[in-house]
């Protein structure tokens, strides 16, 4: 067979099988499985088949593919259902879905321009519609990566290497031993993903300043340390239990601003920024140095989107700076550069698409109906006597069902009743249900379902 049949052959079979994945696919979107958002028992027992076949006895790509139609997506979580409250798992919206597969199929490297122009500018023009949208500050640049995790690795390293640069420390030189005191400080209830980027940054849990939250989760601004000298402050838009956001304007107008770098967890929260309506929940966000947050969270961009906001480009770019004699250097915005990654998806597509066929206004609507939905559960849920362990305030829903052990139970049963889903935690202390309004999709219908299944469920713990 010559090259050009062999290459004639893959692009039958490409198309060929792409037309199958999409059949596939809008066969998964149209099966809605009774309502029924997690998989089934019997779904689940067949998932051992992934692992029966060996790479010494290969199937066809056929057959790849219908073993993930057939067994694959019976097993998934329907967390573009509008019933799906776990964790903060974003859905995706349907120009988000149909930006991801064109994006999937042109197969692009978004770490440099010459790589694929097209990825670079929309990665550019996507950077700069994030920081418009989130209402941060112009100066800012914007740049995509696997999570919040990594948005959060990205902006405290960035700040960690600005303060030593000031303090005439050459990290890159020097490295960490013998480096001069930064003192460290966060809330007793940062997020986890921060307690491991501060690990990964070199600094150990006993030298970090712990500042202790109120009973919905805000730092306590007046139990602040004194700060004086350099130091990196972690604050946080959206508890991941309660959705309630540290008081920024108060903690960071008292801070010297020449040798602090404020760094902001707003995983989900900071998209409250983008909502007229909300934006006085995290009032002041726009004062710190560096933000993380998610595209696949509360926008609902397909996984996995993080962003890092930065306020001083050229100490984003002096940290994240990666040069190659293969890669040639020029003053083009160059993601790889901007971020922990070289070779990368071109996330930006999908966000793209979303911001510029929204625009302000439908973002704002979109996250505002979340919010809505969640004030509807906490409404229903408190005047059936359920007890609410934080106001609401943006799209989280906290609640306890008197003992720990009764939580867990009705938790529990939520979700085997599979109307919806809804995860447990802990919050300061006690045992809770959280309920997550991360889906755009949600409608008060599901909404009343989730809460109809909620009531049911309490009242067969209860008997
Ligand atoms: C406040 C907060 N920060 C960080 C993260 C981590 O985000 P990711 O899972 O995208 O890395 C989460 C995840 O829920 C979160 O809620």
């Amino acid at each position: 067979m010559s090259g050009s049949e062999g290459s004639k052959d893959q692009q039958a079979a490409k198309l060929d099988l792409l037309h199958a994945a999409v059949a596939a696919s809008v066969r998964y979107i149209e099966a809605d499985r009774n309502g029924v958002v997690s998989p089934t028992p019997e779904a689940l027992a067949q998932l051992g088949a992934f692992s029966q076949v060996s790479v010494d006895s290969p199937i066809s790509p056929e057959a790849a593919l219908e073993m993930l139609e057939t067994i694959g997506s019976p097993a998934t979580m329907r967390q573009n259902s509008g019933r799906y409250f776990g964790f903060v798992n974003g859905g995706v919206t349907p120009v988000a879905l149909a930006a991801s597969v064109l994006s999937g199929t042109w197969d692009q490297n978004a770490a440099l321009p010459a790589m694929s122009p097209a990825a670079a500018a929309i990665d550019g023009a996507a950077a700069e519609m994030i920081v418009d949208v989130l209402g941060l500050p112009a100066e800012s640049t914007a740049s995509f990566c696997g999570g919040a995790t990594l948005a959060n690795i990205t902006g405290i390293v960035t700040g960690r290497d600005h303060l030593y640069a000031q303090a005439g420390w050459d990290i890159h030189t020097k490295g960490l031993a013998g480096a001069p005191p930064l003192q460290v400080i966060v809330s007793e209830e940062a997020h986890v993903s921060v307690t491991k980027t501060l690990r990964i940054a070199g600094f150990g849990s006993d030298t970090i300043t712990y500042v202790p939250a109120d009973s919905s989760g805000r730092m306590d601004a007046d139990a602040m340390p004194d700060v004086d000298g350099p130091a990196l402050l972690i604050l946080q838009a959206g508890n991941v239990n309660t959705g309630h956001s540290d008081p920024f304007r108060t903690i960071i107008e008292r801070l010297d601003r020449s040798n602090t770098w404020v760094h902001v967890d707003g995983a989900f929260g900071l998209w409250a920024n983008a909502v007229p309506e909300r934006r006085h929940h995290v009032e002041g966000v726009e004062l710190a140095d560096s933000w993380a947050t998610d595209g696949h969270k509360w926008l609902n961009a397909p996984y996995d989107c993080g962003v890092v906001v930065c306020r001083h480009p050229e100490a984003l770019k002096h940290s994240m700076l990666m040069s190659a004699a293969y890669v040639e250097a020029n003053d083009e915005r160059t993601a790889m550069s901007l971020g922990l990654q070289m070779s990368q998806a071109a996330r930006a597509v999908p966000v793209w698409a979303i911001l510029a066929s929204e625009g302000r206004a439908g973002i704002a609507a979109s996250i505002e109906s979340s919010c809505v939905a969640a004030e509807r559960f906490g409404e229903q849920l408190t005047a059936a006597g359920v007890e609410l362990l934080a106001p609401v305030v943006i799209n989280q829903v906290l609640v306890a069902f008197g003992s720990d052990e009764a939580t867990d139970a009705i938790v529990r049963a939520v979700q085997e009743s599979a109307v919806c889903w809804v995860g447990g935690t802990t919050f300061q202390g006690r045992r809770a249900m959280r309920i997550s309004v991360s889906d755009m999709s949600t409608t008060h219908d599901d909404v009343d379902a989730a809460v109809a299944s909620i009531l049911e469920a309490m009242a067969q713990v209860s008997c």
